[in-house]
């Protein structure tokens, strides 16, 4: 009876609670709540930031121990690959423009292994190629046209209608989400794309039992603490330890690897832009709530409601600001201004209220400053661009017209942000 009582209750403030999140979405600009944003070039002890070495030297470490301490968490231990294996390559890939090569990533420790595999095409036109490395959201196979890629063996959220069943991908899977990947036209434009299945580093389900994470438990530790890292802390180390690899690939100029990622993979390529500085680029594709977009201004998807229903990606430190943005002493423009003096694009799309494209854009505004500090031009336009009428400084932002997605004309933007720097 007493366990009937409390299904009871329990569902009653579920539901409530489910239903006080949808009734909080604000979508429209006239409903935002004032909000104050901390200076990106103010100390918390109060102090102004007047040079860059004060920027380098004391205000960046700040900063980012700051989003590693109360946001994406800290990485409890060091771990390097341990083995890497090449499955296969080819000089006759993409009609005869590229090579393909696949391989694995090998992480040990004890009795457990991870493994992660790369997918990499890399124009034959370049003796050393600049990339875009950018995790994919269903495995490598799901990318491109191509029936020599490998399909993924590891577990890959459901989708029937592009054969994921039982959590694992079938034949019916292969280049399923290849509108999202230009390959031909980034190996046309002289880059070479590296790609990885982020679920491979850590499947993406409020679970810490089968991922990166419980490599570093102590004993009886069955999930992270508090202040260590969440799923998009976990994929960013992924990306450092591709980075990693990259270094040591003679085909890849690695000081020119910009990390792209698209919504939650977005919000990745930021952090690892911001916790490893040889991403030479970073491009956030509509990364939204946890990424480019502010949080302290509500709008779309809020800090709450992120936690609520991914209580994974973010570390327990992150729950204390569910609907108490104001007392965050970080807001994600100093996020962005982490990435300086690099190149940052940040883009938004008009039908993804969702991810807040004006608190995306206000976001690339206010972390110029620390670019101007360092004597560049951050975003060029002060006030938020037309729709698809990209600007381009060190900052580069778009706001496209459409829906949530990636799509070829992202990419033709960020391939040209990449001729203008690389
Ligand atoms: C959800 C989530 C977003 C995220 C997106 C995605 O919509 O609320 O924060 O960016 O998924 O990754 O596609």
């Amino acid at each position: 009876m007493k366990a009937i009582l409390f299904a009871l209750l329990f569902s009653v403030l579920f539901v409530s609670e489910t239903f006080a999140q949808k009734r909080n979405v604000i979508d429209d600009e006239a409903n935002v709540p004032e909000y104050k944003l901390p200076d990106v070039l103010t100390r918390f002890n109060g102090g102004k930031v007047k040079s860059a070495k004060v920027w380098f030297n004391k205000q960046r470490p700040e900063i980012l121990k700051k989003f590693t301490d109360e946001v994406y968490g800290k990485v409890p231990g060091k771990l390097d690959i341990s083995d890497v294996k090449v499955w296969e390559t080819s000089d006759d890939a993409i009609n005869g423009l590229a090579k393909r090569k696949q391989l694995s990533l090998f992480f040990k420790k004890g009795d457990r292994s991870l493994e992660v595999n790369v997918l990499m095409y890399l124009p034959k036109s370049q003796q050393k190629a600049p990339v875009f490395l950018a995790y994919n959201f269903s495995g490598n196979h799901a990318v491109y046209n191509d029936p020599n890629i490998r399909l993924t063996e590891s577990w890959v959220n459901n989708d029937p209608s592009v054969g994921i069943i039982n959590n694992q991908v079938t034949e019916q899977s292969r280049a399923t989400a290849s509108n999202r990947w230009p390959v031909e036209e980034i190996i046309k434009a002289g880059y070479g794309l590296v790609t990885v299945y982020y679920g491979d580093v850590d499947p993406d389900k409020n679970d810490f039992s089968d991922g990166i994470e419980q490599f570093f438990y102590q004993e009886n530790q069955t999930r992270p603490k508090y202040d260590e890292w969440g799923s998009i802390a976990a994929w960013s180390w992924g990306l450092s330890r591709v980075m990693d690899y990259l270094e040591k690939d003679e085909q890849v100029d690695s000081k020119k690897v910009a990390v792209l990622g698209h919504s939650r993979l977005g919000k990745t390529a930021l952090w690892a832009g911001a916790t490893d500085q040889r991403f030479a680029m970073v491009i956030s594709n509509e990364s939204g709530c946890g990424g480019a977009a502010l949080s302290k201004r509500i709008f779309g998807e809020t800090v709450q409601i992120i936690n609520t229903s991914f209580p994974h990606w973010f570390c327990g430190n992150f729950l204390k600001y569910n609907n108490n943005e104001e007392e965050l002493q970080v807001d994600q423009h100093m996020l962005l201004a982490l990435i300086a003096p690099r190149p940052l694009y940040v883009a938004s799309a008009e039908g993804d209220k969702w991810a807040d494209p004006r608190g995306e854009f206000l976001s690339a505004k206010y972390a110029s400053a620390v670019y101007e500090l360092l004597g560049l031009e951050g975003l060029p336009s002060k006030v938020m661009p037309e729709v698809n009428h990209p600007v381009m400084g060190t900052i580069g932002y778009h706001i496209r017209s459409g829906k949530h997605d990636l799509t070829l004309y992202d990419w033709q933007q960020y391939i040209k942000f990449a001729d203008k720097f690389f």
